[in-house]
């Protein structure tokens, strides 16, 4: 049939086929997650050859459209593609539209796979990459998803998929928006710093010179209540085969930054050119003073230290290094609240050994040898192997050092592991609390600590002191099994969030029977709580007992309150909670020593910063 130009343009406009060949880069990724072309073979797709990987190469549209929600720039996901192509090349190709994600739990990569037709209309063309909050807008720096409802740490979380319920991207407002409407982009990070020491495949965090919230003095950047700071981006491995550093750590300038964005492994990353180098390095540790908390040696002012020591046993490498920073930067404190602490074996397992009296008394001598005081020690093990979660056979349990020139246990009865532990009134006005088994374990049998950590009760007093203390050593569950903040699941999964809810009750519950005893009572409780102050248990946890956050009694800058390091954040697991008549007290005092989140990977003795509190204990 013969047919006039006019038809045929009509033809061709109306055609499915040829819908696809007018289709731009833009319109392939379109304003949401997941391209409306998704499983669509695309043709004549026309664009400027930004970077090649080695799996692909990277373009960008040539006929770019003023919406910043639609990315301009792909992926071409094949091994070969690039053989003979250059960067500068404007080349056209057909292919599939491909969402891929190697996990369920990870957000798809919109991605362009088994180009076929691939030309080269034009070569040596310039590429610019797009400054970073110059060129585009800046980064959001508060919220991540529209999904979250206002709270990554929203309970119940993972209650939305994003790749479900595919969003309009709001670049302004959401970070993962932001990060997702520049998929493919070849972009440049200006005076970028590494917020914590990378993994072991050198996979570094950093911010750029944009708008940053929630920056410490080291350099590193702290969560805070309602911001996990999606304005950070991890840079993966360079495009070129070479390896970023794995000796870089939190506060290091590096050199500028171009590559180009994905999403893999569960984040948004920016694959550089090169590998990140390094322009001035951060002091780290070197900069960390020891504590200016002073003991007096006697009720007054007793110092107490809080430090999760990482899978310690008698033959753990890192022993004396522990025992160096309890001597050198915590300044021997007169009292210890230690977690992670393994029994004699180690984690050798199915030997029955639960015990860790060689563990505790190894490390004092080790203490001792560094020029400390001669610490006892005190805990309970556990009845039964493998209770207790952790690493297998390691049986890790919360333990206790104390001088024993200035602090001893109050009316000592050694509990076994299935004691549980209980507070038995005074008798009369002057007489205070007390406990049934000293040390003593909460309630062992309650499924609240299935798999955990029973948390170890004493009661002790200091030199001079009329009345008792009372401390609560805690390791709640860990956070295993959570989801990645810039995964799929929205909120994002908080592992173990049911278990430390009700692991915070039964241990709230436990100390409000010592303050319903005294109200006047000193009791402090410490540990790895494994989870942030402003998360459901820590609060319910802080409603039942009536106890306070020592990081807001002592006034410390919520920007300077993290012992870890995880992802984008400099975080606080650990804390101390002091009852109310500790708070009150002017003299009550509390420092986080950032020994191990300062460092180099390489540097690091324990996953955990030391925390050491300074407190009145006369009564
Ligand atoms: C492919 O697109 C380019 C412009 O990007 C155009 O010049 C060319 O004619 C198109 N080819 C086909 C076969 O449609
Ligand atoms: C690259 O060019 C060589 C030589 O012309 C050719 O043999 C090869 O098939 C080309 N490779 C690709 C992926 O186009
Ligand atoms: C999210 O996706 C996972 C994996 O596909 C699925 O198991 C889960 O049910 C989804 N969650 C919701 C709330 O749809
Ligand atoms: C760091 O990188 C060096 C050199 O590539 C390598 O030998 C070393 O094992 C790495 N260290 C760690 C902890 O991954
Ligand atoms: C450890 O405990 C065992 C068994 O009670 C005891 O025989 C041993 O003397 C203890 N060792 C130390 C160093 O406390
Ligand atoms: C704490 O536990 C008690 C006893 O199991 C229960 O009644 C109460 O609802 C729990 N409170 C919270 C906030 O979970």
């Amino acid at each position: 049939m013969k047919a006039s130009p006019t038809a045929l343009g009509i033809f061709a406009i109306t055609s499915l086929q040829s819908l696809a060949s007018a289709l731009t880069i833009a319109e392939i990724n379109g304003n949401k997650y997941i391209s409306p072309y998704s499983g669509q073979t695309v043709t004549n797709v026309t664009g400027l050859l930004i970077a090649k990987g080695p799996n692909g190469v990277f373009i960008r549209s040539t006929t770019p459209d003023k919406d910043i929600a639609t990315s301009e720039a792909i992926y071409v996901f094949d091994r070969n593609v690039g053989a003979n192509l250059t960067v500068g090349d404007i080349i056209s190709l057909d292919a599939k539209v491909l969402e891929y994600r190697s996990s369920n739990a990870y957000l798809y990569l919109t991605e362009l796979s088994t180009p076929k037709n691939v030309q080269v209309l034009s070569s040596g063309n310039k590429v610019k990459a797009l400054v970073i909050g110059k060129d585009t807008i800046d980064p959001p720096n508060t919220q991540f998803s529209s999904l979250d409802g206002g709270d990554i740490y929203n309970v119940p979380n993972g209650v939305a998929n994003i790749s479900e319920v595919n969003p309009v991207l709001e670049p302004k407002k959401f970070g993962l928006d932001f990060w997702e409407s520049l998929s493919g982009e070849l972009v440049t990070v200006r005076k970028p710093s590494v917020i914590k020491q990378p993994n072991n495949y050198g996979d570094t965090w950093v911010v750029g010179d944009w708008k940053v919230t929630g920056k410490n003095k080291q350099g590193g950047i702290t969560m805070t209540d309602k911001d996990s700071n999606p304005e950070a981006i991890v840079i993966g491995s360079p495009l070129d085969g070479t390896k970023n550093p794995n000796t870089s750590k939190m506060g290091d300038e590096l050199e500028e930054i171009t590559g180009v964005v994905q999403h893999a492994f569960g984040f948004y990353s920016i694959l550089p050119l090169t590998a990140v180098k390094v322009s001035k390095p951060a002091k780290g540790v070197a900069a960390q003073k020891p504590t200016s908390l002073k003991s007096k040696g006697q009720c007054k002012a007793i110092t107490v230290g809080s430090y999760n020591v990482e899978n310690l046993s008698p033959s753990s490498e890192h022993l004396p290094l522990i025992a160096s920073h309890i001597v050198t930067y915590l300044k021997s404190p007169d009292f210890l609240f230690l977690q992670e602490v393994q029994d004699n074996s180690g984690p050798t397992n199915n030997d029955g050994i639960t015990s860790a009296n060689l563990t505790l008394s190894a490390l004092a001598a080790s203490i001792k040898a560094a020029g400390g005081p001669t610490y006892e020690f005190a805990e309970v093990a556990p009845a039964t192997p493998n209770l207790d979660g952790g690493q297998p056979g390691g049986n890790i349990r919360p333990a206790y050092l104390y001088n024993p020139a200035i602090i001893s246990l109050y009316k000592p009865n050694q509990g076994q592991g299935d004691d549980a532990t209980s507070v038995v009134k005074g008798s009369g006005k002057n007489s205070p609390p007390s406990l049934t088994f000293n040390p003593g374990r909460i309630e062992p049998a309650n499924p609240a600590w299935t798999a955990s950590r029973k948390p170890v009760v004493g009661a002790w007093v200091a030199k001079g002191a009329t009345k008792p203390f009372f401390t609560v050593n805690v390791h709640f569950g860990s956070k295993g099994g959570g989801s990645s903040l810039h995964g799929d699941r929205r909120p994002p999964i908080n592992g173990g969030v049911a278990d430390r809810l009700a692991q915070a009750n039964v241990t709230a519950t436990f100390i409000s029977q010592i303050l319903n005893a005294d109200p006047k009572a000193a009791v402090i409780s410490a540990g790895d709580f494994n989870e942030f102050s402003f998360v459901r248990p820590m609060k319910t946890f802080a409603e039942i007992s009536k106890m306070k956050d020592l990081d807001e009694v002592a006034g410390i800058k919520p920007t300077e309150r993290y012992t870890y390091a995880f992802d984008m954040n400099a975080q606080a697991l650990d804390h101390m909670y002091v009852s109310p008549s500790l708070a009150a007290s002017s003299k009550s005092d509390f420092e986080h020593i950032h020994v191990n989140t300062w460092g180099s990977y390489a540097e690091m003795v324990s996953d955990h910063d030391p925390s050491v509190a300074l407190f009145d204990l006369c009564g």
